[in-house]
């Protein structure tokens, strides 16, 4: 009797921990996040990668394209994307309730090289990966610039902004619609345009 009730007990305790979270092959989310509708490209899949790590109490739309194995795209608790892109060569981390609008894109890579030389076989690269089935296969990253963004907790995206790489965007700031930001923006402070430029303070 005594060993049946710990069996039970072990096997709830069991399934209330795989309950917590949902892997669902590079991506992991807390359970009681909602994925909506979200378009995930990832390039070079490699099994068991964490790719993509979302937290709980969020709502997400969007489209998450993972250009490199060792790309990542990490979400805190109660953040909003709003059919938006984020597209990571390196790293996109996006902190806890942090609002995205539509139509914004997140670059953290030039995805080129500047120098034509260096981009002179970018195109037959392309070709031969679509040709073997596998995007991105034969991407040559040596000369291109990548660098991480990070959208700390509690900003808020306007619609159609771009945020590209190194960027970092502070605590409570609000990004107004349509700016490019390629600058750091600092806590509670709104920006706006393009580039992207103080506004004013807020709070
Ligand atoms: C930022 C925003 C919220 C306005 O904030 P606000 O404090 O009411 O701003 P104001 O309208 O008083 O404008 C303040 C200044 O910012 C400028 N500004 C406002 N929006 C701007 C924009 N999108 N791009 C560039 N400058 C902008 C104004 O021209 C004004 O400049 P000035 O001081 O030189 O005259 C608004 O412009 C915006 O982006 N709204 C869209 C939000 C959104 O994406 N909603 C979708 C649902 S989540």
């Amino acid at each position: 009797m005594l060993s049946k009730l710990l069996k039970f007990i072990r096997s709830y305790i069991n399934k209330s921990q795989q309950r917590k979270y949902i892997v669902n092959g590079n991506l992991k989310t807390e359970a009681d996040t909602d994925i909506k509708d979200l378009k995930l490209e990832i390039k070079l899949k490699r099994k068991n990668n964490l790719n993509i790590e979302i937290g709980s109490g969020c709502m997400i739309f969007g489209n998450f394209y993972i250009e490199r194995p060792e790309a990542k795209i990490t979400v805190g608790n109660d953040t909003f994307l709003g059919g938006s892109s984020f597209i990571a060569a390196d790293e996109i981390s996006i902190g806890n309730n942090v609002m995205f609008s539509w139509g914004c894109t997140v670059i953290d890579t030039n995805a080129h090289s500047l120098s034509h030389l260096h981009r002179k076989d970018d195109v037959a690269q392309w070709k031969t990966s679509i040709k073997n089935g596998s995007p991105g296969a034969y991407k040559n990253w040596d000369h291109v610039e990548s660098q991480k963004i990070t959208i700390k907790d509690n900003a808020w995206i306007g619609f159609n902004s771009i945020i590209l790489k190194g960027v970092t965007i502070g605590k409570g700031a609000v990004v107004a619609a349509g700016s490019v930001v390629t600058k750091d923006v600092e806590d509670d402070t709104l920006v706006g345009g393009n580039p992207a430029k103080f506004i004013k303070k807020l709070n």
